[in-house]
C-alpha cells in the first residue's frame, strides 16, 4: 500500500498568520526520509491555504512524485499543465467548503473533464478523478480514459466516528448520532463491502484504485484491508498528529499501520 502525503494542512497553520511558518517546502525532505511514497497538495481557486509559489517550489524541488489536486476550470488546468506535476487529481470544490465534502459529478460534467483530461494528457501528466464509491461514476471514469479514481472515503469515516463516538471526527447530524451502535456497525460494514465490491470492479477494468479523506490512525485498517486499492492519501491525521510526535514519527506510524 502506496501513502500520498497530504501537507496542505500545514498551510493551513501559516495561514492562521499569514507568515512563511511553517512552511510546506521543509516537509519535503522529511516525508520522503520517512517513507512517505508520494505528496499531495491541492492548489485552490481561492489560494486560501496553498499558493502558487508553494505548488511551483513543492513541484520543482520535491524528490517525491507530486500529486495536485484542482478543480476542472480551464485557468486551473493551464496552471497545472505549466507546473509539470507527476499527476493531477481532479477534483470538486465550493468556495463555502471547510473540506472537499464529496466526489466529482463526473456523468454530469463529461464534457468539463474531457477538456481537462485530454489537455493534461497532451502535457504528460497522468489524471485521477476525485469520485464517490459509485458504479456510474467509475464507468465514466474508465470512458474518459483517466489512469486513476480515488475514493472520497469520508462517508465510511464519518460512520465509523459516529459508531466510535469520535466526535472530534465527524460531521454527524444529531439524528444519525441517535441511531444504536449496532445500525451503525450494519452502515459501516455496508459502506466497506461498497468499497470493496467497487474497487475490484474498477481494478478489473483496468483503472489504479486509490482512496482518501477522514483516513486517520483508527479508522485506516479496514481499508488497508482491500486488496485493489494501492495507495491512500492522507493528509489531516497525520498533520494532526505530527504537532505532537513530530512529522517523521507522525508519518512513520502511519506507515506501519497501512503496511500489508
Ligand atoms: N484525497 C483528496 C483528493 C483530498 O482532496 C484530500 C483532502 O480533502 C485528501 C485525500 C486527504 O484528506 P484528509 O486531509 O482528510 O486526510
Amino acid at each position: 500500500m502506496k501513502l500520498g502525503v497530504n501537507i496542505d494542512h500545514i498551510a493551513v497553520l501559516r495561514e492562521a498568520r499569514k507568515i512563511n511558518d511553517p512552511n510546506p517546502l521543509d516537509a519535503l525532505s522529511i516525508c520522503k526520509l520517512a517513507g512517505a511514497d508520494q505528496i499531495t497538495i491541492h492548489l485552490r481557486e481561492d489560494r486560501r491555504h496553498m499558493h502558487d509559489d508553494d505548488a511551483k517550489n513543492i513541484i520543482s524541488l520535491s524528490q517525491l512524485p507530486i500529486n495536485l489536486e484542482c478543480a476542472i476550470e480551464p485557468s486551473m488546468i493551464d496552471i497545472a499543465c505549466s507546473l509539470q506535476p507527476h499527476r493531477v487529481t481532479l477534483v470538486p470544490e465550493k468556495r463555502q467548503e471547510v473540506t472537499t465534502e464529496g466526489g466529482l459529478a463526473v456523468t454530469g460534467d463529461i464534457t468539463r473533464l474531457q477538456k481537462a483530461i485530454s489537455r493534461l494528457h497532451e502535457n504528460g501528466i497522468e489524471v485521477s478523478l476525485f469520485i464517490d464509491p459509485d458504479k456510474k461514476a467509475i464507468e465514466a471514469s474508465k470512458e474518459l480514459e483517466v489512469k486513476w479514481i480515488e475514493f472520497h472515503t469520508g462517508t465510511y469515516a464519518n460512520i465509523y466516528a459516529m459508531a466510535y463516538s469520535n466526535l472530534a471526527n465527524s460531521n454527524h447530524s444529531i439524528k444519525e448520532l441517535e441511531l444504536p451502535r449496532k445500525t451503525l456497525e450494519q452502515k459501516l460494514k455496508d459502506e466497506l463491502d461498497k468499497i470493496s465490491a467497487l474497487s475490484e470492479y474498477a481494478y478489473k477494468l483496468g483503472l489504479k484504485v486509490a482512496a482518501g479523506h477522514g483516513l486517520n490512525y483508527q479508522n485506516v485498517q479496514a481499508i488497508v484491508d482491500i486488496k485493489y486499492i494501492e495507495e491512500l492519501n492522507i493528509g489531516q491525521s497525520i498533520i494532526a498528529r505530527s504537532v505532537f510526535t513530530g512529522l517523521e514519527k507522525a508519518i512513520l506510524d502511519m506507515k506501519s499501520l497501512i503496511k500489508r
